[in-house]
């Protein structure tokens, strides 16, 4: 075991833990982040998105050792004050999920994607949310949920 300073959602937080254990575990199991989901573990589905230092990143496949230098924001990091993110907004507003599982990872990929590009593309869109798997299929309210996000109409119309 060794001890870690993470910056996590601003605040600093000592963790103790194996240098090869994942980010997403020590999120989940040692600092009761549970809005993180583990889906596949190995990088194929995106539900264990997180930012890191503004980029999303899949928490399974980093461990917490290369994670102690970076700002970490997790979904609960995105609610400041009582009041959603606007993705976090967009989705709700949206009905984007059905059951949720996916939810998380794709609001932290959507989040990266508009902090990084304001008014992102249809394809890049897709693009920058192509590794993230909604097994429910929700992927059309998804999409239009972003485009909200982003401020445009779902239907691209002059709402
Ligand atoms: S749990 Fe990390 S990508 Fe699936
Ligand atoms: S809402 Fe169920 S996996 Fe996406």
């Amino acid at each position: 075991m060794s001890e870690f300073v993470l910056n996590v959602n601003g605040a600093q937080l000592h963790v103790n833990a194996p240098e090869d254990e994942s980010l997403l575990s020590v999120l989940r199991n040692r600092l009761n982040l549970t809005g993180t989901k583990y889906g596949c573990g190995e990088g194929q589905c995106g539900a264990c998105t997180v930012m890191a230092d503004g980029q999303a990143i899949r928490s399974c496949l980093v461990p917490v050792s290369s994670a102690a230098l970076a700002k970490i924001v997790t979904i609960e990091g995105l609610e400041v004050d009582g009041k959603l993110s606007r993705v976090q907004q967009a989705f709700l507003d949206e009905g984007a999920l059905q059951c949720g599982y996916c939810t998380s990872g794709m609001i932290m990929s959507a989040t990266s994607l508009l902090n990084s590009k304001h008014k992102p593309t249809h394809d890049e869109i897709v693009e920058a949310m192509n590794g993230n798997v909604c097994r429910c299929g929700t992927y059309p309210r998804i999409l239009a949920a972003i485009r909200r996000a982003a401020g445009e109409p779902e239907d691209g119309g002059s709402r």
